[in-house]
């Protein structure tokens, strides 16, 4: 297998590739890893945008339009992505977050209309479409692998985000609840749970830094190709070993002791 095409001929649909961050990023490397890609969005002129983006580089892309809170939207989506694909090697799922949605809010405030929207946005909708995407891979007999973008909030407490973290960590239950039931026929699923990633939801959430070189021991935010970077690994044969996991791609931001150390340099001990 050629390093740089690791998704030759593979047909992929990524929910939320139309978005300007993540999402953007993932539907680039993923069509330059040599996949055709669905991407799906709920905003017609991103979906427009990101397709002429993977067509100019030389890529194949369809745009398709519809809410991941719909079953019935979800449904149609999985069914013309794999009427335009001719079928379905892999679903990525992006869509999720918190802030751009409602307000960071402690939990003894926290609504149930808050919660169940956070839980939607960030679990339910990724299980809907593993539903539908799992009838495509067992009809075709052919295998699949589902990537969902978590978040370091769903291995660590997420204060006043809690419906954020509980929803995230479900991501890797649901993994292995996928990789036990449908390993068999050579289905996988695994999350990959972003640290703080350069994109424009991250720069609302610390408009000045967040102080990223003192905490993250990389010094830096990652990029978001560098989240596309570990969804394609994973999405490919070259993954053929690896399901129900959730790889956590932070810059080791998770990794640090979390006391203060004498006599450390404070991009060490934090
Ligand atoms: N940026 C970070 O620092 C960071 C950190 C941890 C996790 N994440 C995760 O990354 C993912 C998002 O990445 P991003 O912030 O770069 O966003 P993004 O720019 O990729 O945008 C996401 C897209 O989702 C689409 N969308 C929103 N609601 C939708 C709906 N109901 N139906 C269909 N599409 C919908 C939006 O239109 C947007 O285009 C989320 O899962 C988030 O939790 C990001």
């Amino acid at each position: 297998m050629e390093a740089g095409r690791l998704l030759r001929d593979r047909r992929v649909i990524v929910v939320g590739g139309g978005g300007m961050g993540n999402g953007r990023a993932i539907g680039r490397g993923v069509a330059e890893a040599g996949a055709q890609v669905a991407l799906v969005d709920i905003n017609p002129d991103r979906v427009t945008e990101a397709v002429d983006d993977i067509t100019e580089r030389g890529g194949k892309a369809h745009g398709l339009v519809g809410d991941v809170r719909v079953q019935s939207d979800v449904e149609r989506l999985v069914a013309d992505a794999a009427g335009r694909m001719g079928g379905i090697d892999a679903l990525v799922t992006v869509v999720g977050g918190y802030s751009l949605f409602t307000p960071w809010t402690p939990l003894a405030e926290v609504s149930d209309d808050q919660w169940n929207l956070i839980m939607d946005l960030n679990l339910t909708y990724v299980m809907r479409f593993a539903r539908e995407t799992l009838k495509v891979f067992l009809d075709q007999g052919t295998g699949g692998s589902i990537v969902s973008i978590g978040s370091i909030s769903g291995n660590v407490a997420s204060p006043y985000g809690a419906a954020y973290g509980a929803a995230k960590a479900g991501l890797t239950n649901l993994a292995k609840s996928v990789s036990v039931e449908y390993g068999s026929q050579d289905i996988r699923m695994n999350v990959v749970s972003c640290g703080v990633i350069a994109t424009e939801a991250q720069q609302a959430n610390f408009p000045d830094g967040g102080g990223l070189a003192e905490r993250v021991p990389a010094g830096r935010p990652g990029r978001p190709e560098e989240i596309a970077a570990a969804v394609v690994f994973l999405a490919s044969p070259y993954a053929s070993y690896i399901s129900g996991q959730n790889l956590t791609a932070d810059g080791s931001l998770t990794s640090r002791f979390p006391l203060p150390l004498p006599n450390i340099p404070p991009n060490v001990a934090g």
